[in-house]
């Protein structure tokens, strides 16, 4: 008997109207929930000859700046997503071989990458919807001794509800790609937790901002911006 197992792609439908008039590659960066202001890509260093990759990148936006404007050796741009992973090779396919788009599981791709990368970071992405008890470890050994991770989370639910204090999912809305609610699972943790979680998998040097959002629309939110480094 053969059994087929799919998974639903509750990405399908994110950043997909963006795509329809927008397809050039951005000429900022912003780790903002709302993506308007803060920190640029500055706080990533100098990326020249580097080897990058964006957890969780979606449709490669921020990716695709980073290999065009910043010169590193490479940037992997990885997504689990069929729907986003297909967006990024329509929108910036072009930019290979310094951007790679590469469909995966974030765990599964990190544990085939030791001691490989410079910078792993995250706006949004897999580190938001991923255990970090699971995704941390993996990603420490990813790094280079010395490497960084960087990445901005929620800093409390959309609607207001605190984050958790302790390392636990909570189910949030999300539609599958016929347009049914259904749910996933996101972490959002306060900013002792993600220390505490970064300091039990391997990093260092653990700095977390609370980065007030710059605008008052509707689901606005606060951004936490967490950076570590892989101990020696
Ligand atoms: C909110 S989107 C953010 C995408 C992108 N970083 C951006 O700022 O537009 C979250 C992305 O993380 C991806 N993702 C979540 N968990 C993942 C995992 N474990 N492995 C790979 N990708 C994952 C999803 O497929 C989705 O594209």
């Amino acid at each position: 008997m053969r059994v087929t197992t799919t998974t639903t792609d509750l990405w399908h439908h994110y950043g997909r109207i963006r795509t329809e008039h927008d397809r050039a590659v951005p000429h900022t960066f912003s780790w903002l929930w709302n993506q308007n202001g803060g920190p640029g890509p500055e706080v990533l260093g100098d990326l020249t000859g580097k080897v990058v990759g964006d957890l969780g990148a979606g449709a490669a936006r921020h990716a695709a700046h980073l290999a065009t404007h910043h010169a590193p050796a490479r940037v992997d741009a990885v997504d689990a997503s069929p729907a986003q992973y297909a967006m990024a090779i329509d929108l910036f396919g072009h930019l290979a071989p310094r951007l790679r788009i590469v469909r995966s599981g974030v765990v599964k791709h990190v544990q085939t990458m030791a001691d490989t990368y410079d910078v792993l970071y995250s706006v949004f992405g897999a580190v938001d919807f991923t255990d970090p008890s699971e995704l941390l470890p993996s990603v420490a050994v990813a790094l280079r001794p010395g490497g960084r991770l960087l990445f901005s989370t929620l800093a409390h639910y959309l609607g207001g509800a605190p984050a958790e204090p302790d390392v636990v999912p909570a189910d949030v809305p999300a539609r599958t790609p016929n347009g049914e609610a259904t749910t996933m699972r996101r972490w959002v943790l306060q900013e002792q937790t993600w220390t505490k979680v970064l300091d039990e998998s391997g990093f260092t040097q653990i700095s977390v901002d609370r980065l007030p959002s710059t605008t008052s629309a509707p689901r606005s939110a606060d951004t936490l911006f967490v950076t570590a480094v892989r101990r020696a």
